[in-house]
């Protein structure tokens, strides 16, 4: 076990349960700090202990509520600063915010650009996340973004599966590029959805490049929100004849509205998502499926720590 001396790790309240988890993986307690609200909902956070000097480590998702999160975090960044830390890492398993990376129509914003802004205005040095919506968010720091993946993840996961005559789908041409690291590994077809969205919060699956016939499909996606882009695909590919046996591995499962109930259907097999955003195990029936990015976060964390390479971590 390293020493690991002259770190400390805090956490937010968006995912304690993974912060526990990465922190034991690390052999190292969590950071004492406190975490309120004033009776107008703003938010109070005080560290309990000493950081002067520190490389902190802050570990938050901004997942919902995604506002609250986001403040919080910056909050906390603030306070480190303000007490001297050497130097502030947030470690934001699941980016939120990132799905508005370019303007798609007049008089949009770039909420993925602002919030890298005002991250990097509040004092954070570097950032450690998983599979963001884009790649070129990284672009939009003038930090380091020590960008991981959970793609090898679900390679392991299905492959120890050993199913039969399977077919790989993209459900937008967006991911092709990511979805094409599965195919590989797993030696398997690719099929592709073709997406848009008419209006706002809508999708629609138009079509579906790719033999699907008689497989068993399984869907790479990064996000998982209302599940109607599952939806869709899940609907294309049946109608394309595939067995109705689907699997879904996604990154970040959002899950808001009724998406627990909507991917409870008989034709999904499996819905398996990481812990980069705690699951309400109450609504979530024995279908989902979770695999720890703790142990990624852990090795990552300790890496820039210790300034090792991060290399074999980005595969
Ligand atoms: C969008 O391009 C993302 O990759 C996801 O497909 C999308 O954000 C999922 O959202 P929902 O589940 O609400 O369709």
């Amino acid at each position: 076990m390293p020493k690991l001396e002259g770190m400390k790790i805090f956490s937010g309240t968006g995912n304690p349960t993974l912060s526990t988890e990465i922190a034991e993986q690390l052999g190292v307690n969590l950071g004492s700090l406190r975490i309120s609200r004033f009776s107008d909902g703003e938010t109070y956070v005080k560290f309990d202990e000493t950081v002067r000097g520190v490389d902190a480590f802050i570990i938050q998702p901004t997942c919902p509520p995604v506002d609250q999160n986001l403040v919080e975090l910056l909050i906390q960044i603030d306070a480190l600063k303000r007490a001297s830390a050497d130097r502030i890492t947030t470690v934001i398993p699941y980016y939120g915010y990132a799905r508005q990376e370019k303007k798609d129509a007049p008089r949009e914003p770039i909420t993925a650009k602002l919030v890298a802004d005002i991250l990097t205005t509040a004092g954070a040095n570097r950032v450690v996340t998983i599979d963001l919506h884009a790649d070129a968010i990284q672009g939009f720091f003038n930090i380091p973004v020590d960008h991981l993946t959970a793609i090898g993840m679900f390679c392991k996961y299905f492959k120890d599966k050993s199913l039969d005559d399977i077919v790989i789908v993209s459900p937008d041409e967006g991911r092709v590029k990511k979805v094409r690291e599965v195919v590989a590994r797993l030696n398997a077809p690719l099929a592709v959805g073709y997406k848009h969205h008419p209006e706002h919060q809508v999708t629609k699956v138009t079509h579906l490049a790719g033999d699907v016939r008689g497989k068993i499909p399984i869907i790479i996606e990064d996000i998982i929100s209302t599940g109607g882009s599952i939806m869709e695909c899940v609907d294309a590919l049946l109608d394309q004849g595939c067995k109705p046996e689907i699997y879904i591995g996604a990154t970040h499962g959002v899950f808001t509205g009724e998406a627990y109930e909507r991917l409870n259907r008989p034709e999904i097999k499996e819905v398996v998502v990481t812990n980069t955003i705690p699951l309400d195990r109450d609504r979530a029936s024995d279908k989902f499926k979770v695999l720890s990015v703790a142990p990624l976060l852990a090795e990552a964390i300790r890496r820039v720590h210790e300034n090792e390479s991060m290399n074999s971590l980005f595969r």
